[in-house]
C-alpha cells in the first residue's frame, strides 16, 4: 500500500492529478484488510465503507470522496469492461500494477497460493495478472514502456 501510495503521489505529479486525493485513494484502496481476509464483494465494499468514513473525518469534500469512493476504488481493477473514469482513479489503477510489477509482490502470492493451488496454477494466475498489469491497468503509455523490462522478466520467470 505504501509502495503503491508512492508511486500514485509521483503520477499525479506528473501527470496533473489531484496529489492529496491520488494519494488517498491508494493509502485507502485495501483498507479492509484491517478487518478481513481480501475475498470477493464485501471486502471491497467494507473498504469503501471505511474510506468514506475516515476521508469525511479528516475533512476531505464530497468531490474528493466521490472520486475515491465511487471511482477510484471500486474501478481500479479494471475487471471486464470497467475502468476508471477519472484521472485520479487512472492513476491508482497504474499505481497498482506498479506496485506488482516491480516489488516481490507475485512472490508474496506464489507463497500464498502454495498450499491450495498447483504451481502451474499459479504460474497461469501470475502471467495473466502481469498483461493485465500491463496492458489494462496502466492508463499511462510512458509508464507501460517503463514498466515492460520488469513484465517482461516476470513473465520469462514464471513461463518456465
Ligand atoms: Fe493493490
Amino acid at each position: 500500500v505504501f509502495v503503491a501510495a508512492d508511486y500514485a503521489t509521483e503520477l499525479a505529479g506528473r501527470y496533473g492529478g489531484d496529489a492529496v486525493v491520488a494519494r488517498a485513494a491508494a493509502m485507502l484502496h485495501d483498507i479492509a484488510d484491517v478487518k478481513m481476509a481480501k475475498r470477493g464483494k464485501a471486502h471491497e465494499a467494507e473498504s469503501r465503507h471505511m474510506a468514506r468514513e475516515l476521508m469525511k473525518e479528516v475533512g476531505f469534500d464530497n468531490v474528493q470522496i466521490q472520486v475515491v469512493v465511487d471511482d477510484a476504488l471500486p474501478y481500479h481493477s479494471c475487471h471486464g469492461d470497467e475502468r476508471p473514469a477519472t484521472l485520479e482513479g487512472k492513476i491508482l489503477a497504474t499505481a497498482d500494477a506498479m506496485a506488482h510489477l516491480q516489488t516481490d509482490f507475485y512472490l508474496h502470492a506464489t507463497w500464498a497460493f502454495g498450499g491450495e493451488r498447483t504451481l502451474a496454477d499459479v504460474k497461469a494466475w501470475t502471467l495473466e495478472k502481469i498483461r493485465h498489469g500491463l496492458d489494462v491497468k496502466t492508463f499511462f503509455e510512458e509508464v507501460r514502456a517503463e514498466l515492460r523490462p520488469s513484465y517482461e522478466l516476470l513473465r520469462q520467470l514464471y513461463s518456465r
